[in-house]
């Protein structure tokens, strides 16, 4: 478009420059329409794809701090719904189960599986960049009509992105796939992977600064680790501004890690059981089966409770809509001290967690 300059020396468009009072009102309704437009479709573009950059840079928090998690509750224990809750350092709450998905294949096995759990009323689904089921997750949440602020989302960066770069990049990766534009708990999934076996505490702390940039910034509401040991930790917090929130470890009968569990408890970091089933290995002790016989609840429902009564959060993991449901029914009974000692004791029964700092992967 040509302009001129009016008598007052101002640039006009040329259209106008006749003075019309007519020419300048419908200049000026025009421009102000295409305007609107673009202010649209630019606020629809932010809305629904995500720029990380753009939020890193402005800290935009995305997530809303009161979410409607509802009848949140504190302390071990006296948790009595699958939308009750713990609660972090930081004050996140986190529903006092989580859905389990290793081993769910990406596809129709996850989406039905974290589907039928979240029918059941599982407020929490953990999942992993190693799992390969993210983008399952994400579908699987979209599709069971659960508002995304009621449920609690966990994903694990994976072994071969640890650093500050690589942090961010797998990240954005990672939500890309759950399709989300939050996270509710991010975490190193293992401290000593293979590939940085010489320099693990620099990677670590790189990872951490990235984690620790994103949580900031209002993209993930809560950050941890996995797999740690006291002296990851302390390794860790050389240059961590914050401490990790929650420690996801194998604990299950007869395998209780009580180091690494009473460093936690002395530093408030909350402990997630994963594989409170042994892998499905439990369901051949004899000394379960008729722990099983003596309380009338099968023998993942004594495993799960189990878990609660120590104070743990347990991951249960399975594709079966019965086990699902029965590995959740777990509030209507208690274990007494003695036999949640028992349970402790039985040494080795599905074997043990991994030396993390000899791991092969
Ligand atoms: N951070 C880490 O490094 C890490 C490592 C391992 C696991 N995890 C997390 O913890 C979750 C749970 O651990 P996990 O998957 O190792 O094993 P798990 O939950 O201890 O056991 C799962 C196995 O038990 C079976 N099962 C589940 N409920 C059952 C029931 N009521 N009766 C009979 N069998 C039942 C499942 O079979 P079906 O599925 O066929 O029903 C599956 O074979 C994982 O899915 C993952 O989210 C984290």
């Amino acid at each position: 478009m040509l302009f001129k300059k009016n008598k007052h020396q101002r640039l006009i468009p040329e259209k106008v420059a006749g003075n019309s009072c007519f020419s300048w009102l419908a200049f000026s309704y025009k421009y102000f329409a295409i305007t609107l437009t673009f202010n649209k479709i630019f606020a629809i573009r932010l809305q629904f794809h995500i720029d990380l950059e753009l939020r890193l840079r402005f800290m935009i928090p995305i997530y809303n701090q009161n979410n409607s998690l509802s009848n949140c509750r504190l302390g071990e224990n006296i948790v009595k719904t699958l939308t009750d809750c713990y609660e972090l350092s930081s004050g996140v709450k986190i529903p006092c189960i989580g859905f389990g998905t290793w081993q769910a294949k990406n596809g129709d096995m996850a989406v039905s599986s974290v589907k039928e759990a979240l029918k059941c009323g599982y407020r929490h689904i953990d999942t992993a960049a190693g799992y390969g089921n993210e983008e399952s997750v994400g579908i699987a949440v979209k599709e069971s009509g659960v508002a995304r602020e009621d449920i609690f989302i966990t994903s694990k960066l994976q072994n071969d992105m640890h650093g500050y770069e690589n942090t961010m990049e797998a990240f954005k990766q990672t939500m890309k796939n759950l399709d989300m534009d939050y996270l509710d708990l991010y975490l190193i999934h293992w401290p000593n992977p293979v590939k940085y076996r010489d320099q693990w505490q620099e990677a670590n702390a790189g990872t951490w600064k990235a984690f620790e940039e994103l949580h900031k910034a209002g993209l993930i509401r809560a950050i941890g680790v996995s797999n740690f040991q006291p002296h990851h930790f302390d390794a860790l917090m050389q240059t961590a501004a914050i401490q990790p929130m929650v420690n996801q470890i194998r604990l299950c009968p007869g395998d209780t890690q009580d180091n690494v569990v009473d460093y936690c408890r002395k530093h408030s970091i909350l402990l997630e059981a994963y594989s409170p089933l042994g892998v499905g290995r439990i369901f051949e002790v004899p000394q379960m089966q008729s722990l099983a016989q003596k309380y009338g609840k099968s023998i993942a429902q004594i495993c799960v409770r189990w878990s609660l009564e120590r104070g743990y959060l347990p991951l249960p993991k399975s594709i079966t809509p019965e086990r699902i449901r029965e590995n959740a029914d777990v509030f209507d009974f208690r274990i007494s001290p003695e036999d949640v000692q028992t349970i402790a004791g039985l040494k080795g029964c599905c074997g043990y967690s991994a030396d993390p700092d000899t791991i092969t992967w």
